[in-house]
């Protein structure tokens, strides 16, 4: 397994590799790596034959007051994790001013992807996305993947970036991984690390509450409202969630419904502050064809 830490270099290895015919497969991280990244990492290996994990953490999706000095790094230990899995061939770890080469508050180019982000993360966090397209568009013109892995915990993001490959031919094909849950239920993240004994009992609320959407929509509820205040009544059973959000949105264009109509595939999301660790979740949920 090779560290690349510049690129420079990284450009050159993927150039050389792509030359010899191998299918590029990168996941994209940044660090603080759990189980749900090794899982990405271990589907990378199925999907090509030279696997790349970027570790990066991109100070552009971050707003001010947001975690990014806290955000866990550790490189070394990623590294440990990322070579026990035996199938990474390369670690693209570059420093900030590699990716950000006049800083990123002198850039001037930034990707949007505005009929996207109107719900769920959009409005709460309106740093992230375009902070997140522009990273990922530069981790793909380093790395030259044939294929990128995104869990899909992150789904408003998954979502924009298969449109970021397709809206502008990046060429990359998108591949979502499912969440990887603890057994109560909690989706990995990086940010659990946060939580307190007693924020990690209580954070199962948010797979409760998602739960509870599915039970409803699969038992016939039509009115995405009433499906919204079922998560919100069972995340307000945990005193030490802060709700952030609970939608339910169309997985056809990201926008919020009023009617979930019959044999209609929505995405419920939910988003909820355990003091500072703001988690979210979500679940795919198709509607039942004859409601
Ligand atoms: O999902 C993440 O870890 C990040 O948003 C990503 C895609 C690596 C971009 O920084």
């Amino acid at each position: 397994m090779e560290i690349v830490q510049t690129v420079c270099e990284m450009r050159r290895q993927a150039d050389a590799l792509r030359y010899q015919g191998r299918k590029l497969v990168l996941v994209p991280t940044m660090g603080g790596l759990h189980q749900g990244h090794l899982a990405l990492v271990r589907a990378a290996g199925r999907h090509g034959d030279h696997v790349t994990v970027s570790i990066f953490v991109n100070p552009a999706q971050f707003a001010p007051g947001e975690d990014f000095a806290e955000y866990p790094r550790g490189l070394e230990h990623d590294c440990a994790l990322l070579a026990e899995t035996g199938v990474v061939d390369t670690v693209f770890a570059p420093p900030e001013a590699q990716l950000y080469p006049r800083g990123q508050e002198h850039q001037v180019v930034w990707i949007q992807c505005e009929a996207y982000t109107r719900h769920l993360c959009g409005p709460r966090r309106p740093r992230f996305f375009p902070g997140v397209l522009t990273v990922v568009a530069k981790l793909f013109a380093c790395c030259r993947p044939h294929v990128a892995i995104f869990g899909l915990k992150d789904a408003q993001q998954y979502f924009m970036i298969r449109r970021l490959s397709e809206d502008l031919l990046l060429g990359v094909k998108i591949v979502g991984h499912a969440t990887v849950r603890e057994l109560d239920g909690l989706a990995l993240s990086s940010r659990n690390v946060y939580l307190s004994v007693d924020e990690r009992a209580q954070s199962v609320a948010l797979y409760q509450s998602l739960e509870a959407a599915r039970e409803a929509i699969e038992a016939g509820a039509t009115d995405a409202a009433e499906v919204e205040q079922v998560m919100k009544r069972v995340i307000g059973q945990a005193p030490l969630a802060r709700l952030d959000y609970a939608e339910v949105v169309s997985t056809r264009d990201l926008q919020r419904i009023s009617t979930i109509r019959a044999g209609e595939e929505v995405l419920a999301a939910v988003a909820a502050f355990f003091d500072k660790a703001r988690l979210i979740d979500n679940v795919v949920v198709r509607a039942p064809t004859q409601i």
